[in-house]
């Protein structure tokens, strides 16, 4: 059990957003698994992204567990997320308290206070303010690759802070209010020293607003040829765009590497003085097999998450990496 903020999941092992966390459906099945300790849904904005479905689509490796990705955001509007939110929480006979973290991305300050406004209300609506666990969390995803003319704004952290003093005021205005960062794969240590300071820099009298960290989204800018995925090899790329965010095995690694220098960083002194130490991380990536979650737990995630292996396996994907974990 590991507590967020005013979120518990139990067991800690959930779904990273994804695509095969995008309707009611898709998360119904996620929620009703007894492997999930909590469900996060697709990346939503506030209108619908335009998804183009020659352009935004998945590949999968034959010989290991990778995907390749070209997708953007959900092209459900965050108001389909919180009607399928409302269904789940208000339907659900299984648990009394898994949560469901709502990733949301924007680029506007006023975008995201409308954003938060909007779940807010919805969590008001059905108490989740006023009882002692909540059951509705906020992840900020900062980290999406595919956006064409928008980098991740998670490699520019300084950029995001107006938007992380939205969130940092919501949870001053609401402590019940339970707020995460979807982060990208970095690569060398001041990438990581800038979000460590960033957090440090938006807590207030040595509290942070920002409960989680999220290790990591794709990596950008990778390719596959279709003859690595088995797809039509007429076609040259796995997927249409040629480039896209690279996940599973490919980069698991990698996101080992993100949790680990993330622990040990909020674990330093610095992180304790600047009151941001107990930043929970959800460590994600690569996580395909038992194996591969017990490393992520070794280098330091207090949460594991997949997406690859719930694409590849189905809701099965949790009874895989649960079984005592
Ligand atoms: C098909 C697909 C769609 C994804 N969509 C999102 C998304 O909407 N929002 C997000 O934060 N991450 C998204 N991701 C990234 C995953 O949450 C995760 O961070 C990444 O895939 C690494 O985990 P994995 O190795 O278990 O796949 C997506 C990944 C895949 C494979």
């Amino acid at each position: 059990m590991v507590l967020l903020n005013k979120i518990e999941i139990n067991p800690p092992l959930i779904n990273s957003s994804c695509a095969w966390s995008s309707d009611l459906v898709d998360l119904t099945a996620l929620y009703e698994s007894p492997y999930t300790g909590a469900i996060t849904t697709r990346t939503a904005t506030f209108n619908g992204y335009g998804e183009d479905k020659a352009i935004n689509t998945v590949a999968f490796a034959v010989d290991t567990d990778t995907t390749l990705n070209s997708y953007g955001y959900s092209p459900h509007p965050l108001a389909a997320y919180l009607g399928w939110v409302e269904t789940i929480l208000t339907g659900s006979k299984h648990s009394i308290t898994k949560p469901i973290i709502i990733s949301i991305t924007a680029s506007t300050v006023e975008t995201i206070k409308a954003m938060i406004d909007a779940i807010q209300a919805l969590r008001f609506k059905l108490g989740d303010n006023t009882s002692e666990l909540a059951k509705i969390a906020i992840e900020l995803n900062t980290s999406c690759p595919n956006i064409p003319n928008s980098p991740p704004s998670g490699y520019t952290f300084s950029y995001l802070l107006p938007l992380l003093q939205v969130l940092r005021d919501a949870h001053s205005e609401d402590p019940t209010l339970t707020v995460g960062l979807k982060l990208p794969p970095y690569t060398y240590k001041g990438q990581f020293n800038d979000v460590i300071s960033g957090l440090g820099l938006l807590a207030r009298n040595k509290i942070s607003a920002f409960a989680f960290i999220t290790c990591t989204n794709t990596l950008g800018n990778s390719l596959l040829f279709a003859e690595q995925t088995g797809a039509n090899t007429q076609q040259t790329f796995a997927v249409p765009t040629a480039l896209g965010g690279i996940a599973g095995d490919a980069i698991h690694p990698l996101a080992l590497g993100n949790v680990y220098t993330f622990k040990e960083l909020l674990s330093s002194q610095e992180a304790m003085d600047a009151g941001i130490a107990d930043t929970k991380i959800i460590g994600v990536g690569g996580v395909t097999s038992k194996a591969a979650a017990e490393r992520m737990k070794k280098a330091g995630a207090d949460v594991i998450g997949c997406a690859t292996l719930l694409g590849k396996e189905g809701v099965h994907a949790f009874e895989i990496l649960g079984k005592e974990l």
